[in-house]
């Protein structure tokens, strides 16, 4: 029941030892194996090496990789892709002028998306969900984290954590989903946010716990959104219940999100548009994962993550897209690999990295995706014909995949 890529041109992010990320200076290592050969077998890496190694058992497929590369598929630990309809009427107005925060003050941002999703069936909401998730797996996303955040309301923050789970059960990839009740404060809470956080823990937080709907807490720790107190009481309450914090932090401004989420042991902060000197140190020595999100800060014209300087600082990091309807209108891995080399100074290595192993990790997967190791899934992108794995983060907007595999599964040909 094997499968066989022969001819490898070269193997990319192969490590043999597992890993559960990589940091600083190691970033910029990326370990490959040239002429290469890989089995698949039972949907996981059974072997890999070198071409002159290469056995010579009797394969149920063979496929012939010559001119072409093989690399885990990317691992995208924050998005927000199960929303209803879109805010194409907010990009005009971005496009004329107004900021993030102008489009929200005026009714449109988080509470227009929460809106139309409150409006809209369970499984309308998986329908328009689940084409979504088709695409990216097309675009080489293997492995993904999806948060709720546009329900807002008990009924509609379960009903998007159901179409999650949903997900979950129908797509062989692996799928994390996160309770992010927390994105914004509903209109009928404006003047008492305090209502509303009494809300989401007494009431919302106890249902997901008991259906099993989330694998991590998340907070949108920002002015005009949850003060750092806020996330604070929020994370306490969802540690009652097992729930991990990976938060949305320094989007905008500085206020103490890294540090609470480091206090509260996060296993990802993300955004970090924003950082002090302060904030760098406070992320040294721990096991909390650095992530940025460039197709964001492309999207919202906001700085990028200054992640040259984390990764020099030593930190680790990792790259997801934030697919989401008002800041990143797009699930496309390869664009934000592309980003982070062209935007943030990355190399090629680094990025892969951050996108495979260390992305991996900032979801909790580092034991099932996001290298060539054995008994990791086969969850693989087979390259077009490229001269050298630089020419993936090289060729922006032109991705040069050729094929994915889910379990060692073709799901796609180009
Ligand atoms: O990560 N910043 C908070 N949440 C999303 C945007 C949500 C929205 O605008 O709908 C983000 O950028
Ligand atoms: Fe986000």
């Amino acid at each position: 029941m094997a499968t066989l890529f022969k001819n490898i041109k070269e193997l990319i992010q192969v490590r043999t030892e597992p890993i559960a990320f990589v940091s600083g200076k190691d970033m910029n290592i990326l370990p490959t194996i040239k002429n290469a050969f890989l089995v698949v077998e039972d949907g996981l890496i059974a072997d890999f090496g070198k071409m002159e190694d290469c056995p010579n058992n009797d394969f149920i497929e063979v496929i012939d990789a010559a001119g072409k590369m093989v690399l885990p598929t990317w691992c995208d630990s924050h998005t927000h892709m199960v929303y209803a309809g879109n805010r194409e009427n907010e990009f005009v107005d971005k496009i004329n002028g107004l900021t993030y925060q102008e489009i929200a003050n005026k009714g449109g941002g988080i509470l227009n998306s929460a809106k139309l999703l409150q409006e809209t069936s369970e499984d309308d909401l998986y329908q328009q969900s689940k084409i979504r998730l088709e695409e990216v797996i097309a675009l080489g996303t293997g492995a993904i984290e999806i948060k709720s955040g546009y329900g807002l309301t008990v009924e509609s923050e379960l009903k998007m954590l159901r179409v999650i789970k949903r997900l979950k059960e129908n797509y062989s990839i692996p799928i994390k989903a996160t309770f992010l009740g927390a994105h914004a404060v509903p209109n009928e809470y404006k003047n008492n946010k305090d209502g509303y956080l009494d809300l989401l823990i007494n009431d919302m937080l106890p249902l997901v716990a008991k259906e099993h709907l989330a694998d991590y807490i998340d907070v949108f720790c920002e002015e005009g959104y949850f003060s750092v107190k806020d996330t604070e009481r929020i994370l306490e309450a969802g540690k009652t219940y097992g729930l991990q914090p990976k938060i949305h932090v320094n989007q905008f401004t500085s206020i103490g999100g890294v540090q609470a989420g480091v206090k509260h042991h996060a296993l990802s902060v993300d955004h970090l548009e924003e950082m002090s000197k302060y904030d760098m140190e406070s992320l040294q020595n721990t096991k909390t994962m650095p992530v940025g999100l460039p197709g964001c800060s492309f999207f919202l014209g906001i700085p990028f993550t200054p992640a040259r300087q984390l990764i020099d600082a030593g930190l680790p990091f990792a790259l997801a897209t934030d697919y989401n309807p008002g800041s990143s209108p797009s699930g496309n891995m390869n664009f934000v690999v592309s980003t982070a080399c062209i935007k943030m100074n990355l190399t090629p290595e680094e990025a892969i990295n951050a996108a495979t192993i260390n992305g991996a990790y900032a979801m909790g997967l580092q034991d099932k995706v996001g290298s060539i190791t054995k008994d990791k899934r086969a969850n693989l992108i087979l390259t077009k014909p490229i001269n050298s794995h630089g020419c993936i983060p090289y060729s922006f907007g032109n991705h040069k995949i050729e094929a994915v595999f889910i379990n060692g599964e073709k799901k796609l040909e180009y």
